[in-house]
């Protein structure tokens, strides 16, 4: 986003930043085979190797070809693979075939990739003084259209782990120690609030203008609902009561059959835990599902229950926040705590009251707020002129961040957006309510 208020950046750092996050990209996928990273689980989820070129692709369309001169493409025919979704940019391979293109291999993309990399270093030291604002721009919006991919393969490669019986685990560190806290309430006293973008550091078109909202006096919890607080409205029959849900939401509950959040799998239903995709270790190992099935998930019915993560199956912990939730989910949860979710105006104003959690660092979480333009939004110029804004319907605001969101990418303005079936997504929930 264009932003007068922002000193241009210097070539070298902004060099070195694309080198860094170029390289975590790489890093993010080491522990998955070329096979892993080329397999597409479902329409919604792209392979490992589509995001790696797809975001090649990105820089290529937007700054290699419009503004290195004498730029020669790899392969042309990689134009349309990896064009996402702009239609001013041509026609586009169907997404929900991404899984289908096994080549180029995963080996030619990691040379489409260098290829691009050595040409962009290049734009960078050759391209104009006059010039450099507009591709220092392009360029800072490359590395975020980046960042967010990187979560997305995380995303999208365990939703294909998800599907294969092992559960196999993406990383190798094991979860973290986690207490909770009871839940506790933060008073906000409502009032003229203003929120969104100011300018000063990058921002999306589509967290600005900045803007004033009118805020009735409210609440919002201190953390996130967590896995033990989720687990006492499954065993109330949350997903059997019709009252808790909207009506697309429980319309989907029956259709899907859905019982419990997506990753969550009932006693027995163990996979194999361990980080390396060749392990020979098979489902139903009868030592490791004990040793899983230990004492946990449980507050007192019987149930037992594990939950599939990054880590692989682990068993449930009630202090880690519930995620992989639906919007549906997440409104009939808040509805049968007889609570509600705040509004994108009430996240983002509440951030700087005492006492607030696990804002950035744990799960997206759901909104009651559709997605939608702010008052005088306008698109950013050009091609990218589509990022953002073409999209601003029938879809719900996020805010926050995740775990597998890159250190640094996300702030208070962010607005992340999903259409509320979707389930793959590190998405989790915060309580509000009325100022009684
Ligand atoms: C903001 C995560 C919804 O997944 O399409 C990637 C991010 N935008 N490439 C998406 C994005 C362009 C976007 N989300
Ligand atoms: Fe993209």
């Amino acid at each position: 986003m264009s932003d007068f208020h922002r000193p241009l950046p210097q070539r070298h750092e902004l060099a070195r930043r694309f080198d860094a996050v170029r390289a975590h990209t790489l890093a993010l996928v080491e522990t998955l085979s070329p096979e892993d990273q080329s397999a597409q689980s479902m329409p919604d989820a792209s392979p490992a190797k589509w995001h790696q070129a797809h975001t090649t692709w990105f820089f290529e369309a937007l700054l290699l070809r419009p503004h290195l001169s004498g730029y020669q493409p790899l392969d042309e025919r990689y134009h349309y693979l990896f064009n996402s979704y702009y239609e001013g940019l041509g026609p586009r391979h169907p997404r929900p075939q991404r899984g289908l293109l096994t080549r180029p291999s995963l080996a030619q993309v990691r040379r489409y990739r260098e290829h691009v990399e050595a040409h962009l270093h290049q734009l960078i030291e050759q391209c104009s003084d006059a010039l450099w604002p507009q591709v220092s721009d392009t360029l800072e919006l490359g590395l975020q259209h980046e960042q967010q991919h990187q979560e997305l393969i995380l995303t999208d490669a365990l939703h294909l782990l998800s599907c294969h019986p092992w559960r196999p685990a993406l990383l190798m560190h094991p979860p973290m120690e986690r207490r909770v806290t009871p839940m506790g309430w933060c008073s906000h006293p409502g009032g003229l609030v203003e929120i969104g973008h100011a300018g000063g550091g990058f921002a999306f078109d589509n967290e600005g203008p900045r803007h004033r909202v009118w805020l009735e006096p409210y609440e919002i919890a201190d953390r996130l609902v967590s896995c033990g607080d989720y687990l006492r409205f499954i065993e109330d029959g949350g997903y059997q009561e019709p009252r808790w849900w909207l009506s697309e939401g429980w319309a989907t509950v029956q259709a899907q059959q859905w019982k419990a959040p997506v990753y969550w799998l009932e006693d027995g239903d163990i996979g194999d835990n361990s980080p390396s995709s060749e392990s020979s270790r098979s489902v139903g190992d009868s030592a490791t599902a004990t040793a899983l099935r230990a004492d946990h998930g449980t507050s007192g019915h019987g149930a037992r229950w594990s939950v599939f993560g990054l880590q692989g199956v682990q068993p449930l912990d009630p202090a880690a926040p519930v995620m992989n939730l639906s919007f549906y989910e997440a409104a009939a949860y808040a509805e049968w705590a007889g609570a509600r979710l705040p509004s994108e105006a009430e996240w983002e104003a509440a951030i700087g009251l005492p006492g607030m959690q696990q804002l950035w660092d744990q799960a997206w979480q759901w909104t009651r707020s559709a997605y939608h333009p702010y008052p005088g939004f306008r698109p950013i110029e050009g091609v990218a002129s589509e990022y953002n804004g073409k999209f601003m319907v029938g879809q719900l605001v996020l805010r926050g961040g995740s775990l597998a969101t890159p250190p640094g990418h996300t702030r208070p303005t962010y607005r992340n957006f999903f259409p509320p079936g979707a389930r793959w997504q590190f998405s989790g929930l915060r309580l509000a309510r009325d100022a009684s």
